[in-house]
């Protein structure tokens, strides 16, 4: 049975993912509007598996005795000015989920709930594995500077890095 405390901190969660899951949703809309055909795609994904970090979420406070709320989302930016800017507000917004699951992980310890301490270790590593390719992609766009070439290049080359990370979660 989960203690309140872990609870309430596992639905704070819940919010979190599913916030993360709206914003890369509003990205990848922006980035298909702007014709950024394989930026889009790699977004829409990356929206795809903030979902599916929330419900295994929802699953395992319900499966532990709980009840996971859904609660109400803020409306994410419409207009991210820039591809650059976008990846780099992408990479800022995982090191927040970062510190976010730290903290979660800090009150299982605090109140000995060793079994969510236990499942959390997969979110741990998860976010090790976004924010390298949060950091890979920012390398990339500082290559390319403003070069039109390099970043027809770098759209279509993104596509593979989302198939990557599809065939890795099949293999999960
Ligand atoms: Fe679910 Fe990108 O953190």
């Amino acid at each position: 049975m989960l203690k309140k405390r872990v609870e309430d901190a596992l639905n704070g969660q819940i919010r979190v993912e599913a916030d993360s899951s709206q914003i890369y949703l509003s990205m990848a809309s922006w980035a298909e509007v702007k014709g950024l055909e394989g930026i889009s795609q790699f977004l829409y994904k990356h929206s795809d598996e903030e979902r599916m970090h929330m419900l295994k979420l929802v699953r395992y406070i319900n499966e532990r005795g709980g009840h996971a709320i859904v609660s109400e989302l803020s409306a994410p930016k419409k207009d991210f000015g820039s591809f650059q800017n976008l990846f780099k507000e992408l990479f800022e917004h995982e090191i927040h989920v970062s510190d976010c699951i730290n903290e979660l992980v800090h009150v299982t310890l605090e109140e000995k709930d060793y079994a969510t301490h236990n499942f959390l270790q997969w979110y741990v590593a998860e976010q090790i594995e976004e924010e390298a390719l949060a950091r890979t992609i920012l390398d990339k766009i500082n290559l390319i500077g403003n070069d039109k070439g390099g970043l027809y290049l770098f759209d279509r080359d993104i596509r593979q890095i989302s198939a990557d990370s599809a065939a890795q979660d099949e293999s999960i």
